[in-house]
């Protein structure tokens, strides 16, 4: 899906939330890395990463074509902070009504409002695919987003108390949450 927003931040820069292109590949890559590097709260390691650049440009050219699935990108003074996407949970009749949120920005733009604006950009994203809910799964101990996510509309509907077993800290509760779009 092709998206493009203009934002301000909280620090008074301007920052640009789009759909992520072909030549954004190593760049995403890279910030892949990163964001799964310097927080435990995200589903895999950098090592787990199954793309490399050339596969992550073929994804990210394949999701700007999609109908119904995006991967955002939030560009700062020209680099890329962040990403975030859509995802359809299934291709099937009782399942093609639900999407799944994910969301990774590099922890020196942490607090600076780029966490809401892609939020925001993704549910409106899953509107306009038609989807009928959003959905997604945090770590109980995540109360940046878990915050965020509440504060958006979207509510726990149940727990997984071995949900993400870390390399780190062993089991990690996870929360489902969904929005009703
Ligand atoms: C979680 C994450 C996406 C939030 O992004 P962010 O850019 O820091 O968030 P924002 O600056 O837009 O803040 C959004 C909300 O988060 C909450 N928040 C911000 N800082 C917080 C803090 N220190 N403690 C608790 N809540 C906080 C507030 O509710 C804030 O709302 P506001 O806009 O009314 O102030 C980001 O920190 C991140 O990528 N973390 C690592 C990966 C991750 O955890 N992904 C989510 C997996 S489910």
């Amino acid at each position: 899906m092709k998206y493009e927003k203009k934002i301000k931040l909280k620090n008074g820069r301007e920052a640009v939330i789009r759909n992520g292109n072909e030549p954004d590949g190593k760049e995403v890559f890279e910030v892949f890395n990163r964001t799964h590097a310097q927080t435990d709260f995200l589903l895999s390691y950098p090592d787990e990463n199954s793309f490399d650049p050339e596969q992550e440009a073929r994804f990210l050219a394949e999701k700007t074509m999609s109908p119904d699935e995006a991967e955002l990108v939030a560009v700062v003074d020209g680099r890329i902070a962040g990403t975030a996407g859509i995802e359809a949970v299934g291709k099937k009749y009782k399942l093609k009504h639900r999407a799944e949120l994910g969301i990774g920005i590099l922890e020196e733009y942490w607090g600076l409002g780029l966490g809401r604006a892609l939020t925001e950009a993704c549910i409106q994203c899953a509107r306009d695919a038609g989807y009928h809910q959003l959905e997604l799964n945090v770590v109980a101990e995540n109360d940046r987003a878990l915050s965020l996510y509440r504060s958006l509309g979207f509510v726990e509907f149940g727990r997984n108390p071995g949900g993400f077993n870390s390399r780190v800290s062993g089991y990690q509760e996870l929360v489902y949450m969904l929005l009703k779009l």
